[in-house]
């Protein structure tokens, strides 16, 4: 079977088991997953039970779509991801968002725990994505493209959708909520990075990094989906003394600034 037809039989699948079609996309990034908070249930459908769907391994990561009712509008939200470094192929990193887009979701809300190499920002911020820069080994589009799916070359020049970047800030400042902008470079880890490196992301524009979000990214613009991206800095890679960096350290900074992120996306779905 196609890709294509494996979309098709998932989300057929999928659309059996939910009385309403989403019309946004919403992928939970580590430690954020308090979004679930402001969602209506209607449906919960473990991973396990999807045909074609990989099965998600990290710890802290549930493993399910959630359907439901956020701020007047049908979403459906990912809760738990899955990663490149996990070890899946980059078209079952993405499989996710391709089923997302043949529901019916035609915006996707993604957003992840990033470290930092800009100085001027700090732990616990909440960075808009305005442009990545994507350094994964394997890309989500390479092979045979299938024209039902997007065209062979994919325009990447506006890949986060300025619109929804400026409803975003235009509700932060009502929320009295300071939101950082900048360039998210994506890489496969699943290592931290050496200070050397951190520097040449710096380098190179990079304004945070992080394991996640570029391949989604790439594939919901191909399926011609809108998008809109959220880092919370959970770590600073450009500083003077030692900086050692544990995933439970990024953990708990996601944890403490979830609540400001989830608010800020809740109001992001009612005004879109
Ligand atoms: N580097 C890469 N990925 C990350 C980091 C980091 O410093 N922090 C959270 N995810």
């Amino acid at each position: 079977m196609s890709l294509y037809d494996n979309i098709q039989e998932t989300a057929a699948f999928i659309t059996e088991g939910i009385k309403n079609k989403p019309v946004v996309g919403i992928v939970l990034g580590s430690g954020l997953g308090g979004l679930v908070e402001k969602v209506e249930v209607e449906a919960e459908i473990a991973y396990k039970d999807i045909p074609h769907f990989p099965i998600s391994t990290v710890k802290g990561h549930a493993g399910k779509l959630i359907f439901g009712n956020m701020g007047g509008k049908r979403v459906v939200m990912m809760a738990g991801r899955f990663h490149y470094y996990e070890g899946y192929t980059m078209q079952e990193v993405t499989f996710p968002i391709r089923v997302m887009k043949a529901l019916g979701a035609e915006t996707l809300i993604v957003s992840n725990a990033a470290g930092c190499m800009n100085v001027n920002y700090k732990v616990g911020d909440i960075l808009l994505i305005q442009d990545h820069i994507n350094l994964f080994p394997e890309h989500p589009l390479r092979g045979a493209n299938d024209e039902r799916l997007g065209v062979r070359f994919q325009d990447m020049s506006e890949p986060y959708d300025p619109q929804l970047i400026a409803i975003a800030e235009s509700i932060a400042k009502k929320q009295d909520l300071a939101l950082r902008k900048g360039v998210y470079v994506g890489l496969q880890g699943p290592t931290f990075e050496t200070r050397a490196e951190y520097h040449m992301l710096h380098v190179i524009g990079g304004d945070v990094v992080g394991m996640s979000t570029v391949p989604e990214v790439i594939v919901a613009r191909h399926s011609g989906m809108k998008v809109f991206a959220a880092s919370v800095i959970t770590d600073m890679g450009i500083r003077d003394e030692l900086n050692t960096i544990s995933h439970e350290e990024v953990l708990a900074a996601a944890n403490a600034a979830a609540p400001k992120l989830a608010a800020l996306v809740a109001e992001m779905v009612a005004a879109m």
